[in-house]
């Protein structure tokens, strides 16, 4: 009966795909639960190297049944080339394996530019979405104005419905926004192929995942974002608008939370965030650059997504114990240690300093936590390559200590370490 949760500690971008996939192996069931294709999961399976947005990481072990849940928000046009993207590339994408919720809600292009129009409303303070449409479809599902992905059952009504709702925010693109409308003709008959092609795939997946539960099934929930762009918990407002913490499960999924045994953070060996907002441990020299890498290889600091650098800092103890404490996480997952090999010293904040003021919990109002300064404690680093290493004693000593440092503080197991991106990159304690 046991669902185990996957989810990101810090800004999203962890490595939960590579957790998923590895967890995938032993589970029956992987059901995505929150976001869109704002989300980008990479993952690495011998030279093939897999982007996915929307399909959960779990597709690549054959025979694993795949839900994309009522929580996620989904653009049709994405989620059928990603399915005809997998299916060209030899994965089983047949309905019997994968499921899309008719509870999620459906971006239209008129979503993906009022995202853009509100962005450049904000000047300044933009978030720096992913322009994928996810803010003013979450609104429209809270405002009880959207579009279910029930709908595709019927292609030609699920169009006609389009139609209304475009023809709808095309009024407020050019009379609020005084901005060009969508070409409604010209969206239209895209949209209503990726409906008919999606239509197999719908499913109520809350009683799917129900029945897996009682026949003792293994259902892996992998999130999508992380613990700070949470709409309730991450640092309003640069935050995504829906629930990637644990509680997006209950809602996203459909399933009780008794049925939640193991809740697994991904935390980063150090901290990533792209778009706009604070980041207290962000390095804006040489060092950060170095975390970041060139960019040649798909695993380097790129947004999956949107291909932006993505800024980068030291490992923040206040953010992951945060993620440990909302999410009630059992064991954490560190990823990326790899990358550290060859500093002299890491520096880790473990407290900060908040309009003159000691903190040693994280700060959630954005006032004050674009205050603070981190105070950091430093580790000395170690100078081997592990990418190599399989367990954990053969680790760098100063890299154990690193590792050894982050369970003292967060009070929970890491139990999974990932030394590069290759599935078998990876040290099990
Ligand atoms: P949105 O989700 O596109 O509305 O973007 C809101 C904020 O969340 C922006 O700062 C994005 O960069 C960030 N964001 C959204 N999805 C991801 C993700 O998968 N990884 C990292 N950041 C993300």
């Amino acid at each position: 009966m046991p669902a185990y949760v996957v989810l990101g500690t810090q800004w999203g971008d962890e490595g939960k795909g590579r957790v998923v996939d590895l967890l995938a192996a032993h589970s029956d069931f992987v059901a995505r639960y929150a976001g869109g294709d704002n989300a980008g999961h990479t993952i690495r399976v011998g030279d093939e190297v897999y982007k996915l947005h929307l399909v959960p990481s779990g597709v690549l072990h054959p025979g694993k049944r795949c839900a994309i849940g009522g929580g996620t928000v989904v653009n049709p046009l994405v989620l059928a080339s990603e399915l005809r993207e997998l299916a060209e590339r030899g994965i089983d994408i047949s309905p019997e394996r994968i499921m899309l919720a008719e509870t999620a809600h459906i971006i239209t292009p008129a979503h993906v530019a009022l995202d853009k129009v509100n962005e450049a409303q904000r000047g300044d303070s933009a978030i720096g979405t992913t322009s994928r449409g996810i803010g003013p479809v979450y609104t429209d599902k809270a405002a009880r104005t959207g579009l279910r992905a029930g709908l595709m059952r019927a292609p030609d009504l699920f169009i006609e419905k389009v139609k209304q709702h475009i023809e709808g925010k095309n009024r407020l693109l050019v009379d609020v926004y005084k901005t060009e409308p969508i070409d409604i003709d010209a969206a239209l008959p895209d949209l209503h192929a990726a409906a008919a092609f999606l239509a197999p795939y719908l499913a109520d997946v809350p009683l799917l995942l129900y029945q897996a539960l009682q026949a003792d099934k293994i259902v892996l929930c992998e999130g999508a974002q992380g613990t700070l762009l949470d709409i309730d918990h991450g640092i309003y407002p640069y935050v995504t608008s829906s629930s990637a913490t644990v509680g997006g499960v209950i809602t996203g999924l459909g399933i009780g939370p008794r049925y939640i045994e193991r809740i697994i953070g991904v935390a980063k060996a150090f901290s990533t965030r792209v778009g706009g907002g604070p980041f207290p441990t962000e390095l804006h020299d040489a060092l950060g650059d170095r975390l970041r890498g060139t960019g040649a290889n798909p695993w380097d600091e790129y947004g999956t997504t949107t291909g932006r650098p993505r800024r980068c800092g030291w490992l923040d103890t206040l953010v992951v114990r945060y993620a440990a404490r909302i999410n009630g996480l059992t064991e954490l997952v560190i990823t990326k240690l790899d990358v550290l090999s060859g500093f002299d010293a890491l520096q880790v904040a473990n407290s900060y300093t908040c309009n003159g003021a000691p903190v040693d919990t994280l700060p959630c109002e954005l006032e004050t936590h674009q205050d603070c300064q981190p105070i950091y404690q430093s580790i000395p680093g170690w100078q081997e390559d592990i990418m190599g290493v399989r367990s954990f004693s053969d680790l760098p000593s100063n890299a154990q200590s690193y590792v050894d440092y982050l369970e003292e503080l967060t009070g929970l197991p890491v139990k999974t370490i990932t030394v590069g991106p290759a599935r078998a990159q990876t040290i099990e304690r």
